[in-house]
C-alpha cells in the first residue's frame, strides 16, 4: 500500500490522521500510552481491527513508561493501562480482543524481569499488526470469489486498509475479487456524521485506481430500486454468536433496503471481530459520540444553536438480513450460531 495506517518505529506509534483525510496526509507519532488513548477516542485511528492493533501498540507503549523493576508494583501499572486504553470507545470488540491477549502474554511472561516483559509485550503489539494484513487478505480470498465479475458493490463507512493494519476488510474482499480479475465497481456511501466513506473510502480505492463512486446515503434505496447495485460488503465493529452485527450507523437501514431489492448482503470480518459471549445483537453496546458531530461540518455549524441531537456511531443489523459473513477461515451463512462457533474450533 502506498501509505501506513498505523506502523511501530523507534519505539513510537505511528498513524496517519484519519481525521484530516482526505485533504492532508500527516503521520502523528505516540510516545505515551494516554496519547494512544486520546487519539482512538478522537478517532485519529478508527475501525475495528484498526483501533485493536492500536490498542495493542498504546498498552505496549504504556509498558516501556512504566519505572518501576518490582513485578507487584508493574502488574498494578499495566492493568491501570490496559483499563484507561479499554475506556476509549465501546463497540468495536477487537479493542477489548486485543487488551486480553496483552493481559493473557502479560501473565504468561511474568515471571521474567520487567526489561523482558516490555520486550515482549511490544513484539506480541507489532505481531497482531502483520497478523492482521495477513487475516485480511484471506478474508478477501473467502470473499472475493462471490463477487460476479461486472458487478457494482455498494459498501458503507470504511473498512479498509485505513480501518484495519492494511488491505481492509470490505474492502478487502473487492480488491481481491479485482485481482481474480473481476471487473468491479464501487459505490461507497458517505456515511455521515464523519464521512468515513466520502473521506476515507473515495481516497484510497482511488490511490489504487479501483472505479469508486460517492453517493450520500440517502441514494442507495434509489439506486438499488434502478437496479444499479448488485451486492452490498460491509465490515463490522462486533458480531454477536447469533450473527447480529454491529456496524457504522445506517448499515442496517442499507439491509433493510438490499432485502427488500433482493440484494446479496455481506458482511467482511476477523474472528477478532465475534464475541461469542454475546448472545445477540441487543447486548452490543452502542457508542454515542458528541452532538458535533452532527450539529457542525468542519467548523462550520449546519443546525440551530440549541437544537436536540442524537448521535449514536453504530447500529445492529440482524442476522436475517445478512447473505453471508466473510471471514478468514470460512464463509457462514443462516445457520450462524453453529456456522460461527465451528469457525473457532476450525483454528
Ligand atoms: O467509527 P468507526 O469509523 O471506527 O467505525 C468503523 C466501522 O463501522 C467499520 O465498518 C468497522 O469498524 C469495520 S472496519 C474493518
Amino acid at each position: 500500500m502506498s501509505f501506513k495506517t498505523i506502523d511501530w518505529q523507534d519505539d513510537k506509534v505511528v498513524m496517519i490522521d484519519q481525521r484530516l483525510l482526505p485533504e492532508k496526509e500527516i503521520y502523528r507519532e505516540y510516545s505515551s500510552y494516554l496519547e494512544v488513548a486520546e487519539a482512538i477516542k478522537e478517532m485519529v485511528v478508527r475501525g475495528a481491527p484498526a483501533i485493536g492493533v492500536a490498542a495493542a501498540m498504546g498498552i505496549a507503549l504504556g509498558a516501556r513508561e512504566i519505572e518501576s523493576d518490582d513485578m507487584d508494583s508493574f502488574s498494578k501499572q499495566f492493568s491501570e493501562i490496559c483499563s484507561v486504553i479499554g475506556a476509549t470507545r465501546p463497540t468495536a470488540v477487537n479493542l477489548f480482543w486485543a487488551i486480553e491477549r496483552m493481559k493473557r502474554l502479560f501473565e504468561e511472561y511474568r515471571t521474567e524481569t520487567v526489561e523482558a516483559l516490555k520486550g515482549i509485550l511490544k513484539q506480541e503489539a507489532i505481531s497482531i499488526c502483520h497478523e492482521d494484513i495477513a487475516i485480511n487478505r484471506e478474508i478477501g480470498k473467502n470473499g472475493g470469489v462471490l463477487l460476479k465479475d461486472g458487478s457494482t458493490v455498494l459498501t458503507h463507512c470504511n473498512a479498509g486498509a485505513l480501518a484495519t493494519a492494511g488491505y481492509g476488510t470490505a474492502l478487502g474482499v473487492i480488491r481481491s475479487a479485482i485481482d481474480y480479475g473481476k471487473n468491479i465497481k464501487v459505490l461507497a456511501d458517505e456515511t455521515r456524521p464523519f464521512l468515513q466513506g466520502a473521506r476515507l473510502t473515495a481516497w484510497e480505492l482511488m490511490k489504487d485506481g479501483i472505479d469508486v463512486t460517492v453517493i450520500t446515503d440517502n441514494m442507495s434505496g434509489h439506486l438499488m430500486k434502478k437496479g444499479d447495485v448488485d451486492a452490498v460488503v460491509v465490515g463490522a465493529d462486533r458480531i454477536a454468536s447469533n450473527g447480529d452485527v454491529a456496524n457504522k450507523i445506517g448499515t442496517y437501514m442499507v439491509a433493510v433496503l438490499a432485502a427488500r431489492h433482493g440484494i446479496p448482503f455481506y458482511v467482511a470480518a476477523p474472528l477478532s471481530t465475534i464475541d461469542l459471549a454475546i448472545s445477540t445483537g441487543d447486548d452490543i453496546p452502542i457508542e454515542e459520540r458528541t452532538p458535533t458531530e452532527v450539529t457542525h461540518i468542519k467548523d462550520r455549524q449546519i443546525t440551530p444553536e440549541g437544537v436536540n441531537i442524537k448521535n449514536p456511531a453504530f447500529d445492529v443489523t440482524p442476522a436475517e438480513l445478512i447473505t453471508a459473513i466473510i471471514t478468514e477461515e470460512g464463509v457462514v451463512s443462516r445457520d450462524y450460531i453453529r456456522g460461527l462457533k465451528g469457525l473457532f474450533e476450525k483454528r
